[in-house]
């Protein structure tokens, strides 16, 4: 017989048990790990609310008995935002079974869809009614709508359609106390006093729980053309995304950068695949997309004729096919699977101007291999959004009781450089518990005013997501 939960006594979670309860010990370790393994918890109950009503009832019964919340979605987010701590006092409230899209109004570019769809669903919708909806992103057959908003999740096609924030044009939201925030109305327009949506953009859940959303879609792009180009170095790379950024204008729509490393790491996994020209130093994963009457490919070649002149590029491959296009991704991808394979390492989405991308891998890659000359540096990502993911493999044979130490020396070095170039600890996956400490200490003090009055506004009890982003009221550990 499975093993019910310990909840199975508790007067909360008895009262929530119309809520889709998870009863089963072993189903309720999905919810208290995530994507990464790197966060693991302990929930009191895990709530599985079917519609908004619902999840304020959750909500509101929580709050009667004092009961932090955690909002989840995919569970993909990597700073261990929507991961119950060790106390065992946290309720998860997942928005797994609420993944209904509303409605699409396709006069109007726009979609309402419930937090809780997974992403590659609402793609898919958009595109059943010819058109687009442009957030892209590895774990898209996994992370959901609301975690997007909540995370104001980046991508790979962030330099043309902007951040998820750009995407949004109304939420649904059910505050620290219950009430409803209704402000799906989805005007392109609306001047009428301060944008509370943005609050809950990117606010990783500390001020409400993202039940739906109205957002914009795109004209479907029908024409793609993806190129994989060989580079010289990372220079070549910022001159040439120049180049492509006044050769093809809004036309381009990503632009990836990966050096050799990265490349020979993604081979290690994507098997079939094989180098597709002779090894260069530098990679550039390269989109450019349209609809309507502008002709892509003749615009493409020219661009790429200039920059194979001007020395940028040494090598490339514009895909023949759309199998090929996917082959280039899933180096992208694979990239990503082959360092968990490698097992725990530093992970970071760092943000600096676009000139100084050169210098900072440069610099910091010498830093972290002076320190540690067998390690793995590995830097790419979205350099076109001056947003590098500059990670660390530890050395092979590492014991494990020392691999977070060395992460976080690691960590101190690629921040203390962010920290000279006047960049962003984080361009992308937020601070979470993770990064909360090396977030304090830098945020400016005024800044961090603000925030904890703005808190202590929506959620004066610290109820929602405590700890995530900012220190928690009652101190952690403490039941
Ligand atoms: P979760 O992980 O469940 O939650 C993330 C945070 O949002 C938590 O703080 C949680 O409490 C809160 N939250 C979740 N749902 C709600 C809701 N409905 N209302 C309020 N708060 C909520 N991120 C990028 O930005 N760009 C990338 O390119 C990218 N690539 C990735 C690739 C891989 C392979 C993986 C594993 C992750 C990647 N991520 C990327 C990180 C992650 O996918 C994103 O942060 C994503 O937006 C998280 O969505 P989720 O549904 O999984 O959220
Ligand atoms: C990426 C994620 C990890 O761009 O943000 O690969
Ligand atoms: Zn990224």
């Amino acid at each position: 017989m499975a093993q019910t939960s310990a909840t199975a006594s508790d007067e909360l979670a008895i009262g929530l048990s119309s809520f889709g309860l998870v009863e089963e010990v072993a189903e309720r370790a999905r919810y208290e790990q995530d994507w990464s393994g790197d966060h693991v918890g302990r929930a009191r109950a895990v709530a599985r609310p079917r519609s908004t009503a619902e999840v304020q009832e959750v909500v509101r019964r929580c709050a009667a008995m004092h009961v932090p919340v955690i909002p989840q979605g995919g569970h993909t987010g990597l700073v261990g935002g929507g991961t119950p701590a060790d106390s065992g006092r946290e309720v998860v409230v997942s928005l797994e079974r609420m993944n209904r899209i509303r409605g699409i109004d396709a006069a109007g570019f726009s979609m309402v869809a419930e937090a809780g769809c997974i992403l590659a669903a609402v793609q898919d919708a958009a595109r059943a009614h010819d058109l687009y909806f442009p957030l892209s992103l590895s774990a898209e057959g996994s992370c959901q709508i609301g975690g997007n908003i909540a995370t104001n999740a980046g991508g790979i096609n962030v330099l043309r359609y902007g951040m998820t924030r750009e995407l949004v044009l109304g939420l649904e939201v059910v505050l620290p106390d219950g009430r409803l925030f209704e402000g799906l109305g989805g005007l392109r327009k609306d001047n009428t006093g301060y944008d509370l949506k943005q609050l809950f953009i990117g606010a990783e859940g500390t001020l409400g729980i993202v039940t739906a959303a109205s957002l914009k879609l795109h004209p479907r792009p029908t024409q793609v053309e993806t190129a994989l180009l060989g580079l010289p170095s990372l220079t070549s790379a910022v001159e040439l995304f120049a180049q492509a950024r006044r050769d093809m204008g809004d036309l381009l729509s990503a632009f990836e950068l990966m050096p050799r490393a990265c490349i020979e790491l993604a081979l290690e996994v994507a098997t079939d695949l094989h180098d597709p020209f002779d090894p260069a130093p530098v990679y550039i994963l390269l989109e450019a997309a349209t609809g309507g009457l502008i002709e892509l490919r003749p615009i493409l070649e020219r661009f790429l004729e200039r920059a194979v002149e001007a020395g940028h590029v040494l090598d490339g491959v514009v895909a023949a096919s759309t199998a090929q296009a996917r082959d280039f991704w899933r180096l992208r991808e694979g990239l990503i699977e082959a360092q968990v394979r490698r097992g725990r390492h530093l992970r970071t989405d760092v943000s600096i101007p676009i000139s100084v991308i050169p210098a900072f891998i440069e610099r910091t890659e010498a830093a972290l291999l002076a320190s540690a000359p067998d390690c793995l540096p590995l830097a790419y990502g979205h350099l076109g959004d001056g947003n590098i993911h500059l990670n660390v493999v530890p050395p092979k044979g590492m014991v494990p009781e020392r691999i977070d130490g060395f992460l976080q020396h690691c960590e101190a070095i690629v921040f203390a450089e962010i920290d000279r170039l006047g960049g962003s600890i984080s361009a992308e996956h937020g601070i979470g518990t993770k990064k909360r400490a090396a977030f304090l200490a830098r945020k400016p003090a005024l800044q961090l005013d603000l925030m904890r009055r703005i808190k202590q506004a929506l959620d004066p009890d610290d109820l929602m997501n405590p700890g995530r982003i900012l220190e928690p009221a009652m101190p952690e550990g403490s039941s």
